[in-house]
């Protein structure tokens, strides 16, 4: 079984979520619980971006103990000084450095020649190798470039001293087919692709992302970054608890392990919920609140009669208890309180108090409350002003 890499980015790439923009306080707190899930890296934030980001990477590379952090940054000097000021205190300090490689992104972004943008990458790649033990070094749009130039240019970015190259999926574009032909081609093209670590990076703009994670895992990548809940840029990033279940259950047929404690996957998804009030559709695979339920009687008698005739995985194995109270008309404030707990939302008496009044409305018009109603009527709550 060889085990995939797995890089965190709901705290960098999950924070450009439209609309989401969370506090040191609050981002310290879900990097605990990255910790806890068992991530291998966690990209904290983009130090040079603002200077509460720069804060709270500094804070979360001050106490995270058994996760290599790591800080995005341009390929700019002033940058990667910013990183190393705000990661040197790590563990294990890492900067993800990202430079665009597609000819739309160079003309029009960037407004530099292939050559030039060449010349950057190994210049910066080698100066924060003068400070940083980990590299991780990006060719953005890296799905949407030029082959044979993406094949030069890390081979050069290589032997500047990258220890990790990541080829992202920058707007979702890639298929599986394609994404798993472009891995084994940089596999096989560049001579010194074996010094390094080779990551995917995929974003959901067309529902791929998890599917072009695993192409690219089959085709040499070791490396899967991702988000919890697949929160991110447009339609957001592969979820991970997507790719790392997937890899577990089919553990027949795949022989790739990853090192997180699947069991914490729930807590994980409730967190970033709660922490940016995005909460997902009850059919999201491995965290929605329809993942284990059976609603056809042909399935619940299948279920009754052995689990494995409808279900693939069991709850337990992500976290999820099964077990909960039906909430509705005789239900009162405690087990509504419980509830709400479990989703992982902690509520003030007043706001409690006022989120128990529109759950008790709502019981006037419907027999059962589902966590999706919950869900509603917290974001109602945590709205208000
Ligand atoms: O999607 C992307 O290309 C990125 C880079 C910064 C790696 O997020
Ligand atoms: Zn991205």
């Amino acid at each position: 079984m060889s085990v995939i890499k797995v890089f965190d980015t709901t705290l960098r790439d999950g924070e450009q979520s439209p609309g989401v923009n969370l506090t040191k306080q609050e981002k310290l707190e879900m990097a605990k619980q990255l910790e806890r899930w068992g991530v291998d890296r966690m990209e904290a934030g983009f130090p040079a971006s603002s200077k509460g980001d720069f804060e709270a990477v500094k804070a979360i590379a001050q106490t995270i103990q058994n996760t290599s952090v790591t800080g995005l940054a341009r390929t700019r000097q002033e940058d990667i000084d910013t990183a190393w000021e705000a990661l040197k205190y790590a563990e294990e300090p890492r900067i993800h450095l990202f430079l665009a490689t597609s000819p739309i992104h160079m003309t029009y972004k960037l407004k530099q020649t292939p050559e030039q943008v060449m010349e950057n990458a190994i210049s910066m790649v080698r100066y924060a190798r003068s400070k940083f033990p980990q590299v991780e070094w990006s060719a953005e749009d890296a799905s949407r470039s030029d082959w044979q130039f993406l094949a030069q240019i890390i081979e050069h970015v290589i032997d500047a001293g990258a220890t990790v190259i990541n080829l992202p999926d920058t707007v979702g574009y890639s298929t599986p087919a394609e994404y798993g032909d472009l891995f084994r081609f940089i596999r096989e093209t560049v001579p010194n692709i074996g010094r390094v670590e080779l990551s995917c990076h995929c974003h959901n703009d067309l529902g791929l992302a998890a599917a072009n994670a695993i192409a690219a895992v089959e085709n040499g990548a070791t490396q899967v970054e991702g988000t919890i809940n697949g929160i991110g840029e447009r339609a957001g990033n592969a979820s991970l608890e997507e790719v790392a279940v997937a890899l577990r259950v089919r553990s027949d047929y795949y022989q790739y392990a990853t090192n997180l404690k699947l069991d914490e996957t729930k807590q994980t998804s409730d967190l970033i919920a709660k922490l940016t009030g995005m909460y997902v559709q009850a059919n999201k695979a491995v965290v929605g609140r329809n993942a284990f339920q059976h609603e056809a009687g042909i399935h619940q008698d299948g279920v009754l009669k052995n689990r494995e005739t409808y279900e693939i995985m069991t709850p337990e194995m992500v976290g999820v208890k099964t077990d909960t109270l039906f909430l509705g008309k005789h239900s009162g404030h405690h087990a509504f309180q419980d509830r709400v707990q479990e989703l992982g939302v902690d509520l003030s008496e007043e706001k409690s108090k006022e989120a128990f009044a529109k759950f008790k409305q709502l019981t006037d018009q419907k027999k059962e409350v589902t966590d999706d109603d919950l869900y509603t009527i917290l974001m109602e709550i945590q709205t208000d002003t």
